[in-house]
């Protein structure tokens, strides 16, 4: 699985992702960002729901 990306733009703080994915998302200073050498393969399932738990579509992992 590709690496995830957030638009930081859209992106509004609400912390889901992290909730969901903590091994591959992480709150900087209220916004997300991914963590550059987590196992995005492994963690497949949980992107997965992050990216539709978010509630802006921020995320995007095409
Ligand atoms: Fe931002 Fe969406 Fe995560 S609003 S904090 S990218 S769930």
């Amino acid at each position: 699985m590709p690496k995830p990306t957030i638009n930081e733009e859209t992106c509004i703080g609400c912390g889901s992702c992290e909730s969901v994915c903590p091994a591959v998302f992480k709150m900087i200073d209220g916004k997300a960002k991914v963590i550059d050498d987590a196992d995005f393969d492994a963690s497949q399932e949980c992107i997965k729901e992050s990216i539709e738990a978010c509630p802006v579509d921020a995320i995007n992992a095409e």
